[in-house]
């Protein structure tokens, strides 16, 4: 990234005709995360958010309930910056399109547009949509009616209007498109805008008579009954922020490194925007990146159907970087995500809990109890090159990837090197290391578990800030500038320490936390279908449970890491089964009649993990193992792929 030494971060601004959900927390988290890792590789960062509060449609909100436009607008707007300030958004300004300043730079830029000579006054006659503030052309209409993206119905306007000369930049924007692949990502939706623009570009109506709520013509223009059409207004807020018009100190921050917006947004940014900066003769984004649309449950969140996501109540539940974490590894950026909570109960349970917290709770054991809690790098490179290699590896691919919007892929590759940690556990076993004398290797061990977790901690820090610095803090060291230089730049191991020990950190979810609707699928059953295969279950002698009571038993893979002959029995292994606990667990398995110690080492198997201990023999058993027989035999349930030891299953 040393080429671009800074980071103009934006979200786009909230309409403050509503509370905040799923998808406005989704865009400013992303943003959120790539201003704070910006910050921390040493950026000049500038992180811009806040609310769109004019046009017609606050106009009408505000009318509905009552309150005037300006007093619903500070509502519903401190409720935004409330919720971002609860979520710890680490936004450099909060912007209002009532703020004065932004007002006077957006009348400031219309008199350049016009000056440029692409502002004329003409009559605007079509069809305009107040939900998306946006006009259409006739040929665009459903049923000659209905607005072609949202499908409410359009109100028929003729009216005198400013237009700006979009036309006249049809040919710049396509060669800006052409000559720079990565101007809009995902790329794919490049190639929307590329068709759309060469389809034709019709001037664009950028002033409205026939409402008040808005930011007037410059005085000398003397046309008092124009307001500025709201997405004018509404874009200029990149600009303005930086004090466009006003005080044009932080211009140099200009251009945006990116804008995040959501891909209904996309026609806006990638066409408009572009064109009023031509005309501004100010340089173009670098990058516009667009997400997609959350979903619940598969289904589309409305109000009518009372099935919004509200992110607080998520995070409430959930806690805040748990949220985080699911929202942006969830979904490829730049498709369709479903929240559901079961597919975040399982992100928490697996990959942080399993993965990642149980690594550093791994740590604080095997530290506590063979070292006193110390950690030493020294000689982590002497015995552990090979890992380290293809850790640094891992870590080297993670930040193009952020600044690509593959945000997905950044988490999914940093956690090889989680997987490299839990797999070195597996295989050098420490408890082994320590019996055999050989203390050095064992601290060693410790020591490179120590800095996976230091580094993946640092990298991970822009997306769960909280956690990453309570990890940072049991490892004694600071998430900054300084050590994301030393541990992740240069690559260095952590300095020694004493492992603080710290309570679980992803406690395991065991069933949904919020309230909410059954599963969809369980509602849509028809009640009298549902009875039947009740009905039809208890036949066959099962009892139906709830999916809470599944989640009683606690299944994990484990691995096979020592198996023996019991001596003098038929049927009976004695396995030491690796379940991502400090040590292995104690398994007495009657299954010698179909397999020999030998087949299961090193195997993986499926563990119920949380039954009481139980004799055989005079061994303590503490586990049990899956299995299936029938006529034929018995074997093993497993994996199909490798996993960690200590995944839960369910
Ligand atoms: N005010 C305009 C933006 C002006 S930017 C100069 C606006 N506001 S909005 O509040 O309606 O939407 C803000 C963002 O939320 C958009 O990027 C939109 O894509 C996103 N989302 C709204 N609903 C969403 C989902 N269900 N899922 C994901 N994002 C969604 O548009």
């Amino acid at each position: 990234m040393s080429c671009h030494k800074k980071a103009y971060i934006t979200t786009p601004i909230y309409y403050v005709n509503d509370i905040a959900h799923i998808g406005h927390a989704y865009t400013t988290i992303i943003a959120d995360t790539l201003a704070r890792y910006s910050r921390m590789s040493g950026l000049d960062t500038f992180f811009l958010t806040g609310t769109d509060e004019h046009g017609q449609k606050i106009e009408e909100s505000a009318k509905s309930r009552g309150k005037t436009p300006q007093a619903y607008a500070d509502e519903i707007s401190a409720a935004f910056k409330d919720l971002w300030d609860d979520f710890d958004i680490s936004y450099d300004k909060f912007i209002r399109t009532t703020d004065a300043d932004h007002m006077k730079g957006v009348q400031k830029a219309f008199s350049v547009m016009h000056d440029n000579g692409d502002i004329y006054k003409d009559i605007y006659k079509g069809h305009y949509c107040i939900s998306c503030e946006t006009f259409f052309p006739a040929s665009q209409l459903v049923d000659d009616e209905f607005c072609p993206e949202c499908g409410k119905s359009t109100t028929i306007v003729e009216e005198e209007s400013y237009f700006f000369k979009l036309s006249k930049y049809q040919d710049r924007l396509l060669e800006w498109y052409e000559n720079n692949p990565e101007c809009i990502l995902p790329k794919s939706k490049r190639n929307e805008v590329i068709r759309f623009v060469e389809g034709g570009l019709t001037d664009l109506s950028i002033t409205r008579t026939s409402f008040d709520w808005g930011v007037k013509l410059p005085e000398n223009f003397n046309d008092p009954k124009h307001v500025m059409y709201v997405w004018l207004d509404a874009l200029m807020n990149y600009l303005t922020a930086l004090g466009y018009g006003t005080d044009d100190a932080k211009m140099d921050q200009w251009p945006a490194r990116v804008h995040l917006i959501g891909k209904d947004i996309l026609r806006f940014h990638a066409i408009y925007w572009p064109a009023f900066l031509m005309s501004l003769d100010l340089p173009l984004p670098k990058h516009i990146a667009a997400h997609g649309w959350w979903t619940r449950d598969g289904e589309k969140m409305s109000k009518s159907k009372g099935n919004v996501v509200n992110p607080r109540e998520v995070a409430d539940a959930y806690g805040l970087d748990n949220f985080r974490y699911f929202m942006l590894r969830e979904v490829p950026f730049g498709g369709d995500g479903d929240f559901s909570q079961k597919a975040l109960i399982d992100r928490i349970n697996s990959d942080l809990g399993n993965d990642l917290g149980n690594l550093l709770n791994r740590l604080i054991g095997m530290s506590g109890k063979y070292f006193e809690g110390k950690v030493d790098s020294t000689n982590v490179a002497k015995y552990y090159q090979a890992e380290l290699d293809e850790v640094h590896a891992s870590l080297d691919k993670l930040e193009p990837l952020l600044f690509d919007m593959q945000i997905h892929r950044y988490l999914e590759e940093l956690w090889r090197p989680l997987s490299v940690a839990n797999r070195s556990i597996d295989k050098y076993q420490p408890w082994t290391l320590m019996k055999e004398g050989k203390e050095e290797e064992a601290m060693a061990l410790n020591g490179l578990i120590a800095a996976i977790l230091g580094k993946v901690s640092v990298m991970l820090y822009p997306v769960m800030p909280d956690i990453c610095t309570k990890i940072s803090d049991a490892l004694g060291f600071k998430i900054d500038n300084a050590s994301w230089n030393n541990i992740i730049n240069e690559r260095n191991l952590l300095e020694a320490f004493t492992i603080e020990k710290i309570p679980p950190l992803f406690p395991r979810v065991e069933e949904p936390l919020l309230e909410q609707a059954e599963p969809i699928d369980q509602k849509a059953e028809p009640k009298a279908e549902a009875k039947t295969k009740k009905e039809e279950k208890k036949e066959e002698g099962v009892a139906l449970i709830g999916i809470d009571q599944f989640f009683q038993t606690s299944l994990k893979v484990g691995t096979v890491v020592k198996a023996e002959e019991v001596p003098k029995s038929k049927k009976l292994l004695l396995l030491q089964v690796d379940v991502g606990e400090e040590e292995p667990r104690q398994v007495v398995a009657g299954i010698k009649e179909w397999y020999s110690a030998d087949d299961m080492l090193n195997t993986q198997v499926c563990v119920v993990a949380n039954l009481k201990p139980a004799k055989l023999m005079g061994l303590k058993s503490e586990g049990m193992l899956l299995a299936a027989k029938d006529g034929d035999g018995l074997c093993m349930i497993r994996p199909e792929k490798p996993k960690t030891a200590g995944t839960p299953i369910g």
